[in-house]
């Protein structure tokens, strides 16, 4: 049973199905384009009590929670007193994600490269502070807020506004009860997704999200409008550096903390001329990271995910193909705002790249758009030129009305290895 309903657990449920074992695979709710690969049951994702329900009446053998709320809401911890195996971590753990008061303070405890920052609990108190505060300045709401909750304040008086927007109008809901205000930083970002049991952490082949709406980094901030792997500024010295001064401590502090994480740990970084640092931690697979991250996979993903929940990651090898992949999301006009949905989607015969739907619903018998981000289409190839060139290749035989996609994925990763090159 996969719980999730987006281009992610697309990639999860296609990587899970080369495992012959698995005989049948739910999605929780999934989507029209999921459902050729699972059978998608009309349960949401934050929906725990039916969740468990379901579950217990299908026998289920494992269950893989995939979207952030619902593993900050203990889905996990209601599976497993069920007696039902999960990847994913605990209520417990997921906090790594859910609070970023609580992150930010862990890092500072065990001494894990992170921007330095103060933690608020009223506006008052955080304008006050914001009177004499270097800018540009950072502010993010404490909880989760759809990815919306970070504010990048040019002037004091854009800090101002960020406090009052999350404070006191509460656009976030009680997710901005707390803030934490922070340095800025600079740098290129990398996005590691591991495996984690709790004991030994297997970061997979890194990443580059490009998380603005529009090409050249400009326009609103997104869920993600498409992504890259291996990520070029990611060079072995470096994840050299993050092991010893990232992952490694962060599990040991989770572990000191009585909050044993175990399942997909996401780590935010940022490559910083001090050194990498951690933006964010997610307590979850990326999206649309792992929508290039688990075409790279060779071994097999059930074997992993049951390793991490057995404790026994340290027994099996993990290992990626030598290979490049660049997903092209393919979004409705309008979005991260205002869009229109109900158009059908159409794949051109001779279509060769995967294909991870995001949002669609299925309409007597045709696949319809249902959501801002449709869908996203994944292309490998033996070197990053080559695998960009092909999923644009590939994005032009997709075709539904009021399609939009960012048309310069890869485009700054390309550009990073041509320097690395000279
Ligand atoms: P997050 O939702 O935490 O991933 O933040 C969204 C984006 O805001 C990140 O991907 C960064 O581009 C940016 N960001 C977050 N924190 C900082 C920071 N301290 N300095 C500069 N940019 C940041
Ligand atoms: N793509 C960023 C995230 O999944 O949080």
């Amino acid at each position: 049973m996969v719980v999730g309903g987006g281009g992610r657990e697309h990639a999860i449920i296609k990587k899970l199905k080369e495992n012959k074992n698995i005989s049948e695979i739910y999605a929780l709710p999934g989507n029209g384009g999921i459902e050729a690969d699972a059978k998608c049951i009309n349960i949401g994702a934050k929906d725990i009590e039916k969740i468990v329900s379901f579950a217990e009446e299908e026998k289920i053998d494992f269950a893989v929670v995939a979207p952030d709320d619902p593993l900050v809401l203990g889905a996990v911890d209601a599976l497993n007193e069920k007696g039902i195996k999960c990847f994913g971590p605990r209520k417990n753990a997921a906090i790594i994600e859910g609070s970023k008061v609580f992150a930010k303070n862990l890092m500072k405890k065990y001494n894990i490269p992170t921007a330095a920052y103060e933690v608020f609990e009223t506006a008052e108190k955080a304008l006050d502070y914001l009177k004499t505060a270097p800018v540009p300045t950072v502010i993010k709401a404490d909880g989760l807020a759809l990815g919306k909750g970070v504010i990048i304040a040019n002037t004091r008086e854009e800090a101002y506004a960020a406090v009052k927007t999350i404070m006191e109008d509460k656009v976030f809901g009680e997710s901005g009860n707390s803030i934490v205000i922070e340095e800025f930083l600079s740098g290129p970002e990398v996005s590691v997704l591991s495996f984690t049991d709790g004991k030994t952490v297997v970061p997979m082949v890194s990443s580059m999200d490009h998380k603005r709406a529009g090409d050249g980094d400009k326009g609103l901030n997104t869920g993600g409008m498409g992504t890259v792997a291996p990520n070029p500024y990611y060079t072995a010295e470096i994840a050299d550096e993050c092991m010893k001064k990232i992952f490694i401590p962060t599990i040991n502090a989770m572990n000191s903390e009585g909050r044993t994480f175990k399942g997909c740990l996401y780590f935010g970084l940022m490559i910083t001329k001090d050194g990498p640092k951690v933006i964010e931690y997610n307590c979850r697979f990326g999206d649309p990271e792992t929508q290039v991250v688990l075409p790279l996979l060779k071994t097999d993903l059930f074997e992993i995910m049951q390793a991490a929940e057995n404790e026994t990651l340290n027994k099996i090898e993990i290992e990626f193909k030598n290979e490049s992949a660049c997903c092209v999301v393919m979004a409705s006009q309008g979005y991260p705002l205002k869009y229109e949905t109900g158009f059908e989607i159409t794949v051109d015969d001779g279509f060769d790249a995967e294909l991870f739907v995001a949002g669609a619903k299925s309409d007597s018998g045709k696949l319809k758009t249902a959501g801002g981000r449709v869908l996203g289409v994944t292309a490998v190839a033996e070197n990053l030129e080559n695998a960009v060139k092909k999923a644009y290749n590939e994005v032009k035989k997709v075709r539904f009305e009021n399609a939009f996609y960012r048309k310069d994925i890869g485009e700054k990763a390309l550009k990073a290895l041509k320097k690395e090159m000279e």
